[in-house]
């Protein structure tokens, strides 16, 4: 054969195999806000497990915990009619997008993985706009816990605490050795994660469920939520100078590198923890925040997909819908992330001391009445709402008004909101 017919032959085949790949393949833009080490890595096997499907994973992320940030460059995106294919929304948030008209149908992903026999109702109902699955699940983070570190309390000469008055006499002790008793992050969307977790303390599951999921102006603005506020700001004298504006990953590092004694957030921070290499039990200690050891305030992270008109993106976007709910997904993910599989039934073997304490803690709470949705992570009530009380909250932490002002102006911020 002619060197010059071979070579036009091997363009032809290779014309021809870049054809194939790309009807095989298709690409997902995806929108999300994982970009600390220990959601960087948690979200890379996503990535991975698609592509190797043979789709091409486009990464949109946007820096900034809680995700406030990321959700408003989604908004502008989408009211520029260039929505991402897949994007990190949560709770009832997921009925606004749905309202807009502009989410794909996965009910045929849903019906072929038998999604509705796989996951919690309360959590499929919420994926679902007018019947139909529109969001995918990912998780279950729980948001009431406390990571310490046991060689400053140990230095401090201080005891775990298991309640606020407990905690008062702990934080005191580590002062007093020289360390920071509460790593803080000075963001709105964290002040309003401890805030919660103050609520659900003071006032008990039904309480929170009234203040903080129905926004009931006379939970907002009762003796009970005086008291929660007024013991979130007891905390502010256990933080440091560097606490306003800082992230909680930074935060987390405060607790793993042994500055600070203690930090109150979500089991994302185990994620950190996990990937710095730190052990549960011996580098660091995982327990429910002071006063909620019987409570679960839950965390669904999930995606919500854009309607496509090209064949591979609308592919790669099934194919993504249908990865998420696979067991080796739920269990490498959640491994890393910190949080625990939202497909009922998986096998727990892969899973560590404060997963395993997480997976009872969920069924137990749903038993007992104490399983409720995390009102800071945008589960409980609708963005106005959540924002009117972060403003509330952040500006009461942050000024020298009075708790009793604070709460009353909760009740009415939150009246305007709705
Ligand atoms: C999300 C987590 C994330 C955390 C910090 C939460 O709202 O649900 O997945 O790790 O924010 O960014």
């Amino acid at each position: 054969m002619g060197s010059k017919l071979f070579k036009s032959l091997l363009m032809v085949l290779v014309a021809f195999f870049m054809v194939s790949t790309h009807a095989i393949g298709g690409e997902v833009e995806v929108l999300h806000w994982w970009t600390s080490g220990g959601e960087a890595k948690s979200v890379a096997v996503l990535k991975d497990l698609l592509e190797k499907q043979g789709h091409t994973w486009k990464d949109f992320a946007v820096a900034g915990g809680g995700g406030d940030a990321a959700m408003t460059v989604l908004k502008s995106r989408a009211v520029a009619g260039n929505p991402p294919t897949a994007a990190q929304v949560k709770g009832p948030q997921i009925q606004l997008w749905g309202d807009e008209g502009v989410l794909a149908n996965l009910d045929d992903v849903a019906r072929a993985e038998k999604w509705d026999a796989l996951l919690p109702k309360v959590v499929a109902d919420v994926m679902k706009y007018e019947g139909s699955y529109v969001a995918v699940p990912v998780n279950v983070h729980r948001i009431n816990w406390m990571w310490a570190n046991p060689e400053v309390f140990r230095k401090a000469g201080a005891e775990l605490p298991t309640t606020w008055e407990q905690f008062e006499v702990a934080a005191q002790k580590i002062q007093k050795a020289g360390f920071i008793p509460v790593a803080w992050g000075g963001q709105p969307w964290q002040e309003a994660t401890v805030f919660e977790i103050i609520v659900a303390a003071m006032g008990g599951s039904d309480f929170y469920r009234k203040a903080l999921v129905e926004a009931d102006p006379e939970a907002l603005k009762s003796p009970t939520m005086v008291k929660a506020l007024v013991t979130m700001k007891m905390i502010k004298a256990y933080t440091d100078k560097g606490a306003p504006g800082r992230d909680w990953n930074l935060a987390t590092a405060m607790v793993i590198k042994g500055e600070a004694a203690m930090q109150f957030m979500g089991d994302w921070a185990k994620g950190e923890f996990t990937a710095a290499g730190k052990k549960p039990g011996r580098d660091y200690i995982a327990m429910p925040a002071p006063g909620t050891s019987g409570q679960f305030l839950f965390n669904v992270d999930s995606f919500i997909m854009f309607k496509q008109k090209d064949a591979g993106a609308q592919k790669a976007q099934k194919a993504m819908a249908g990865l998420i709910l696979q067991p080796e997904f739920q269990t490498v993910f959640n491994v890393n992330k910190g949080s625990i599989p939202v497909r009922l039934g998986m096998p727990r073997a892969s899973f560590d001391d404060p997963a395993l304490r997480s997976m009872n803690a969920f069924s137990a709470s749903a038993a007992s009445g104490d399983l409720v949705p995390s009102m800071a992570h945008e589960m409980a009530v609708f963005p106005a709402v959540r924002g009117a009380i972060m403003d509330v909250v952040t500006n009461y932490y942050n000024s020298d008004i009075s708790a009793q002002a604070a709460a009353s102006k909760l009740a009415s911020e939150v009246e305007a909101a709705k």
